[in-house]
C-alpha cells in the first residue's frame, strides 16, 4: 500500500525564498488562528467564525487552499476553515452550530500566498472547560512541539511520529492513523506523509529545504473514527473527545523553523 521509495523521491525541497514566501502565507494563517481564538465564546457560531477567518483571508490578498478542494470520493470543501467541536477530530464544516460552554472547537485554516501555502491548527477551550479536556489539550500541543523538536537534518520522519505516539499514548491517549501531516508548499499536500504512529516505514531522511505540516491528532479514546453525514467530518468512533494542532515548519540546518507562529 506504501509506496516509500517513490514517495520519499516526490519531495520537493524549497528554496530560502521559497520557505519566506511560506513564513508570509503562515502569518496570515497565525492572524487567522489569532483572531479567531479571541472570538471564541458560548453562543458563537462556527459559521461566525468562519466569516471572521475569510474576511482577514481575502483582505490579505491571499486565498484559501481549502475552498473546493476535492480529493476523490469527496465533494467540493465549502469552506475557508475546518472547524471541528468535542468529537470531530478533523474537517467539520463551519455553519449554523453554536458553540456551548465546555466545548472545545478545532480551527484548521490554510493561506495561499504569492502561489505558497502555510497550514495550522489549534484546539481551543470554549468558555470553561473541564479538566479532562483541558488535559487533553495540553498533551496534544506538547505532542505537537515534541515532533517539531524531533525535525532536524539527518533524523527520519518516524522519528517526529514516534515522539508524538509516544507522548500521547503515555497519557492514555490514543492518536488517529488514517490522517497524517504532510509536505506542504506549493501544493496543499504534498510528499512526505508524517503519520502520528510508528510502522515499519521509518520514511525519508529529513534534509534542508522540506517543509511539511505536523499535526497530532488525538484522541481521548479509542484511535478508530467514522465519517459524519456531510461525508467530510471525520469523527471519533467511540464518541470521546479529539484535540489537533498543527505547524507548518521547514528544515533548515539548524533545525526546525516554525512557519505559522507568527514571526
Ligand atoms: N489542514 C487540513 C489538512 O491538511 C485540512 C485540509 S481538508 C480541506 O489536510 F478540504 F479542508 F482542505
Ligand atoms: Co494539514
Amino acid at each position: 500500500m506504501r509506496e516509500t521509495a517513490l514517495r520519499s523521491s516526490g519531495i520537493h525541497l524549497k528554496t530560502r525564498e521559497e520557505i519566506e514566501k511560506i513564513r508570509a502565507a503562515g502569518r496570515v494563517v497565525h492572524r487567522v488562528l489569532r483572531t479567531v481564538g479571541e472570538a471564541i465564546r458560548p453562543g458563537v457560531t462556527t459559521g461566525e467564525l468562519e466569516d471572521i477567518a475569510s474576511r482577514i483571508i481575502s483582505e490579505s490578498g491571499g486565498t484559501s487552499p481549502f475552498l473546493g478542494y476535492a480529493p476523490n470520493g469527496h465533494p467540493p470543501y465549502p469552506a475557508y476553515t475546518c472547524i471541528s467541536v468535542n468529537d470531530e477530530i478533523v474537517h467539520g464544516i463551519p455553519g449554523r452550530r453554536v458553540l456551548q460552554e465546555g466545548d472545545i472547537v478545532t480551527i484548521d485554516c490554510g493561506v495561499e500566498l504569492d502561489g505558497y501555502i502555510g497550514d495550522s491548527a489549534w484546539t481551543f477551550p470554549v468558555g470553561r472547560i473541564s479538566p479532562r479536556a483541558a488535559r487533553l489539550l495540553k498533551v496534544t500541543e506538547e505532542a505537537l512541539y515534541k515532533g517539531i523538536a524531533q525535525a532536524r537534518p539527518g533524523k527520519r520522519v518516524a522519528d517526529i511520529s514516534r515522539a508524538i505516539q509516544h507522548h500521547a499514548e503515555s497519557h492514555g491517549y490514543s492518536v488517529v492513523r488514517e490522517l497524517t501531516g504532510h509536505g506542504v508548499g506549493r501544493a496543499l499536500h504534498e510528499e512526505p506523509q508524517i503519520p502520528n504512529f510508528v510502522s515499519r516505514d521509518r520514511g525519508p531522511i529529513l534534509q534542508c529545504g522540506m517543509t511539511f505540516a505536523i499535526e497530532p491528532m488525538v484522541n481521548a479514546g479509542r484511535r478508530e473514527i467514522r465519517y459524519g453525514d456531510d461525508r467530510w467530518t471525520i469523527l471519533t468512533e467511540d464518541g470521546s473527545l479529539s484535540a489537533h494542532f498543527e505547524h507548518t515548519i521547514a528544515i533548515v540546518p539548524s533545525g526546525a523553523l516554525i512557519l505559522t507562529n507568527g514571526e
